[in-house]
């Protein structure tokens, strides 16, 4: 019967052997079979509320889930590969509504598996979540290391109440608080670990003033193209800076603060050229390590939209990019059999620097996500291939 105990543990296990299947937790290494445990012993199912949207990460077609109408549903969804969208349009939208923003969830069990590993926890060590969400990561968290060692942050009051019920329900009491994360827990300070799970494109440089020296902060770096995101983990070091190593591709709800605004209307001086290469074969890449490249090369580009589209009756494959630094915008469009029509406009010439970048990460031999580095300081970041 669903809600019973064995009902429950039964799938939990079907999840932890997804996890060991993907090659997310391995049952060799002890750090994994902890988050194992953590698994069974912080049940996902306390944190999901009775209606909400699942996002399976895989073939299985988005859905509400209701757990009145469809137990079956439900269950199946929060006990497998789903990340669970528990509000949409900051709570200014029912959770049903596809045309509205997601902005708030329980993320991937896979995905929150592997930002879990990339922390490294050792024990007696102070951890601060940026992103309360559910409260399910915060759970697993003070379940690991105890609940006076963690605090989490949450900027949404409504969506930190609910934390808060259903963390004292699984029987967890980290400190929660309300507020923007982007400016730390100072009071709490220093933290060993600072784990972010919402989108970040500029690291607050505060994160790198509250963690210890040799401490690290994991996040979701949404890269300056807007498409996709990298498992970020900064180390942080005793000069005031802190350097970063890339562990995988993911998708995260934006940090409320760096959210993108909407584009400026399109100028009528764009200057029209033609190029032998297909933007698709850049658009296939970025998820290869040549994002990074990009935000390397030439950070103020942002890819707006790509993909096919009906022009005039014909299927054409168009990329439009935006300056994020000012009104420049250029649009690629391939057409099968013919060279690639570029449109550009402003001084940064965009298409022409994503071909230069592009150029430049295949000569060096497409390097892969992993031989690129970040460098956070008080001025700023940067991201290079050393
Ligand atoms: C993907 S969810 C977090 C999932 C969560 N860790 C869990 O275990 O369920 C991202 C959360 O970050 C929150 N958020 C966005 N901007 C924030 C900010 N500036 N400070 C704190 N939380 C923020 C959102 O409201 C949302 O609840």
């Amino acid at each position: 019967m669903p809600g019973d105990t064995t009902w429950y543990e039964a799938r939990t296990q079907q999840l932890a052997s997804y996890l060991i299947d993907a090659s997310v937790l391995d049952p060799a290494d002890r750090d994994s079979r902890i988050w194992l445990d953590a698994l069974r012993e912080v049940p996902r199912h306390l944190f999901i509320p009775p209606r909400a949207w699942a996002e399976p990460q895989d073939d299985r077609p988005s859905q509400l889930i209701d757990r009145g109408a469809d137990p079956d549903a439900w269950w199946d969804a929060v006990y497998s590969n789903c990340a669970i969208i528990t509000q949409r349009g900051d709570g200014g939208a029912d959770v049903a509504d596809r045309r509205a923003h997601l902005t708030s969830s329980n993320s991937s069990p896979h995905v929150v598996m592997e930002f879990l590993r990339l922390l490294e926890l050792d024990s007696h060590q102070r951890v601060l979540e940026v992103g309360t969400g559910t409260g399910w990561t915060a759970a697993m968290l003070a379940w690991r290391l105890g609940d006076d060692q963690v605090a989490t942050i949450e900027v949404d009051e409504a969506v930190a109440a609910v934390a808060a019920e259903n963390l004292k329900a699984a029987g967890m009491a980290p400190a929660t608080l309300v507020g923007g994360g982007e400016l730390g827990v100072p009071e709490r300070a220093p933290f060993d670990r600072v784990h972010v799970t919402c989108g970040v494109r500029h690291v607050p440089y505060e994160w790198v003033e509250q963690t210890r020296p040799g401490g690290s902060i994991v996040m979701p770096y949404m890269l300056p193209h807007g498409q996709w995101g990298e498992q970020l983990r900064l180390d942080v070091l005793d000069d005031g800076t802190a350097v970063g190593s890339f562990h995988g591709g993911c998708g995260f709800m934006m940090l409320r603060s760096q959210r993108r605004d909407s584009w400026p209307p399109y100028s009528e001086d764009g200057v029209e050229g033609t190029t032998r290469v297909d933007p698709r074969a850049a658009w296939a890449a970025l998820n290869q390590g040549f994002g990074l490249n990009l935000a390397a090369a030439a950070p103020h580009i942002a890819i707006s939209t790509a993909g096919w589209e009906q022009q005039d009756d014909d299927w054409t494959w168009v990329m439009r990019l935006r300056d994020l630094r000012g009104d420049g915008w250029a649009i690629a469009t391939f057409r099968p059999g013919e060279e690639t029509h570029v449109v550009q406009s402003g001084d940064r010439q965009l298409w022409t620097a994503l071909e230069a970048a592009f150029m430049e990460w295949l000569r060096a031999g497409r390097p892969g996500r992993g031989e690129y580095r970040m460098i956070v300081t008080p001025g700023g970041q940067d991201v290079w291939l050393p």
